[in-house]
């Protein structure tokens, strides 16, 4: 049932090009400049009319949010908010009839979000789910919603979910953005074409990095802490990078963006502690840079991933994880894949129960 894997955990990271595709399949046509998914179009104007979307989610779903803050209001302009669940649904929150609120859950039953849902209906908002398991509990209390096809995701830590979870808001925000004429003919056209060739960056990606990301991990398994840094869309990456290793490794690791790093974080960098930077070369490719120079400066150990072909980085880095090109937008979706293979090597290497580790469960139904 593992297909050959040695776990749940690994199989699911490499069928992510497969499930990105069957997420975006028959939804996004590329060639035609459609994109369409039933329960947008279905309340299209409920999106179009929207003052704001409050976006409420835990843990690796609340990343994929704060990925898709980004995207929804760089392509449509639509001012984006993202909470914790938890934090939501106890601080008699500002919501208001003209919000939607979109919750995302790969489990569908995760008891905050579905209290926050809960609490953004009673108060008049339209509430969207963007949700995995079909005919799950929040799949059934929100007014509509759109399903990752990411099929069941069995290991603990999510992998799989939150890339097609990214899948699924960036159609939407290039959806609204269609519709509310916020971005360029152009500009539209090439986010859809470049999403569409993503699960083949996304194959090469794994290619590309698993080696490199073993060889990494031999070299840091046995390390205290671990710091993450990005910047713009990949500063969610960052904290996504650390909660999976935090997970399932036990390593006590921090995402920070990047620049926030010499408001405090910086204190902690010596020769013991190694630096993961996110440092592709669109975005703010220069300014992370100059963090990078910064962490080396202090002796910081320095795992970058970068851009192939990237010279610059290469020169100041420790180590470098190379991977596909492609758009500021969309770079979380390679991004992501050799910090989930680096957590799972090192994982493995510390003989930690990749799959199912302590003290934590697949769904969190209790509060
Ligand atoms: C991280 C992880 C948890 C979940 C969180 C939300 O790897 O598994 O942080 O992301 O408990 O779960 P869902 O998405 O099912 O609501």
């Amino acid at each position: 049932e593992k297909g050959g894997y040695d776990h749940f955990m690994l199989k699911e990271i490499y069928e992510q090009p497969n499930v990105i595709k069957d997420t975006y399949r028959g939804r996004l046509l590329a060639n035609e400049g459609i994109i369409k998914m039933a329960g947008i179009e279905d309340n299209l104007e409920k999106f179009l009319n929207a003052d704001r979307i409050l976006i409420v989610a835990c843990g690796t779903s609340w990343h994929a949010g704060l990925v898709a803050e980004y995207i929804i209001e760089e392509f449509t302009r639509i001012p984006v908010e993202v909470e914790y669940a938890s934090e939501f649904r106890y601080r008699n929150p500002i919501i208001n009839k003209n919000d939607i609120v979109i919750a995302i859950s790969q489990s569908g039953e995760t008891a905050d979000t579905l209290a926050a849902i809960k609490l953004a209906k009673e108060n008049g908002a339209f509430v969207f789910g963007v949700c995995n398991v079909v005919g799950s509990s929040i799949s059934r209390e929100t007014h509509a919603g759109a399903y990752t096809h990411a099929g069941p995701e069995i290991g603990v830590a999510s992998t799989k979910a939150f890339t097609t979870q990214i899948t699924v808001l960036t159609m939407i925000a290039l959806r609204l953005a269609k519709a509310k004429g916020t971005l360029s003919n152009s500009d539209f056209h090439r986010h859809l074409q470049e999403l569409e060739i993503i699960p083949e960056k996304v194959q090469e990606a794994l290619e590309m990095t698993n080696e490199v990301a073993k060889t990494i991990a031999a070299k840091f398994k046995d390390s205290q802490n671990c710091l993450y840094l990005g910047r713009g869309y990949n500063f969610p990456v960052a904290l996504e990078g650390a909660l999976k290793l935090k997970e399932i490794s036990y390593i006590h690791a921090e995402g920070y963006p990047a620049a926030e790093m010499k408001h405090g974080p910086i204190a902690l960098i010596d020769e013991q502690m190694p630096v993961v930077v996110i440092a592709p070369k669109q975005g703010h490719y220069d300014k992370v840079v100059s963090n990078i120079q910064e962490i080396k400066s202090r002796s910081g150990k320095i795992i970058a991933i970068v851009t192939k072909g990237d010279t610059q980085v290469r020169d100041l880095a420790d180590y470098v994880i190379e991977i596909p090109d492609t758009s500021d937008a969309l770079s979380p979706l390679l991004t992501t894949i050799p910090l989930q293979l680096l957590s799972y090597h090192i994982a493995v290497m510390r003989d930690c129960n990749v799959d199912q580790p302590r003290n934590l469960a697949k769904s969190v139904t209790v509060e």
